[in-house]
């Protein structure tokens, strides 16, 4: 194992692309697409729907195999994700990104407190003992902790989305990964999300966020553009 360098990118994609083959037709979706993440930043992938923002945060995160090139992780040791079976994709994953979705996909038998917990007892990284004293932090940072036992259905959307936060960084995740987070919520409940992770990126986590929101650019030190699978700028905004 090679030791990891501070000023190195945490994730770095190497050409990588994607192509669908569904039913005997094929679609590129991402075609070598590059991108280098750093501790601290603030990346905000665009482009028109269907331009191939959510199959490129799924390759980063780890959630969908690319066709071709690498995706070089240096969190603890210098690892090529695209080369790890699919057993230790998962162990990956539940070490280094949070993950955050749209439509929040608490699992809804749970309650809030027990989906938070859920992926500690997964990933078995944080100890046990600190479990459920973390957790009610994280739900407490989130000002949701009032909200504990409830189901997710007996919250509002902002809650949920607050709860599915607090869920993606319960294994104290490098990288947050969200793919149109703010898109069902107001726009209040948007900024406090946006303020949730410009906290994070303070603490050196990286945020990657698929957005349409162009009236939240202040808020990135990035964005990355895609146009039908290619990356046509990026572009530094501080
Ligand atoms: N599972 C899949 N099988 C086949 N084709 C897919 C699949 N997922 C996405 N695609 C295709 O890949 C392309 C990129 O899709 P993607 O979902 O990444 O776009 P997007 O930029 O996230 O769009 P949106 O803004 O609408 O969410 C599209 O042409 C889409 O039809
Ligand atoms: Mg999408």
């Amino acid at each position: 194992m090679l030791p990891t360098s501070s000023t190195a990118p945490i994730l770095s994609a190497k050409r990588i692309s994607k192509i669908y083959n569904t039913g005997g037709t094929t679609c590129a979706a991402l075609r070598d697409i590059s991108i280098d993440i750093s501790p601290g930043e603030f990346i905000a992938i665009i482009g028109r729907s269907g331009s191939g923002k959510s199959t490129l945060i799924n390759l980063l995160a780890g959630l969908d195999v690319s066709t071709s090139g690498e995706i070089i992780s240096r969190s603890d040791s210098i690892t090529d994700i695209t080369k790890l079976s699919e057993e230790e994709l998962a162990r990956w994953r539940g070490k280094n990104v949070g993950i955050v979705f749209q439509s929040f996909q608490l699992l809804p038998s749970l309650s809030v407190l027990e989906n938070i917990l859920m992926p500690m007892d997964l990933c078995n990284i944080i100890p046990k003992a600190e479990r459920l004293t973390r957790a009610k932090s994280l739900l407490d940072d989130l000002e949701i902790l009032h909200q504990s036992d409830k189901l997710p259905s007996e919250l509002s959307g902002g809650q949920q989305q607050r709860a599915a936060i607090a869920r993606a960084l319960a294994n104290d995740p490098n990288i947050i990964f969200a793919d149109e987070p703010t898109g069902n919520l107001d726009t209040t409940t948007a900024k406090s999300v946006m303020d949730l992770f410009a906290v994070l990126c303070l603490r050196n986590k990286s945020v990657v966020m698929v957005t349409h929101d162009l009236a939240l650019t202040d808020y990135y030190s990035r964005t990355f553009e895609l146009a039908d699978g290619v990356q046509i700028v990026s572009e530094d905004v501080t």
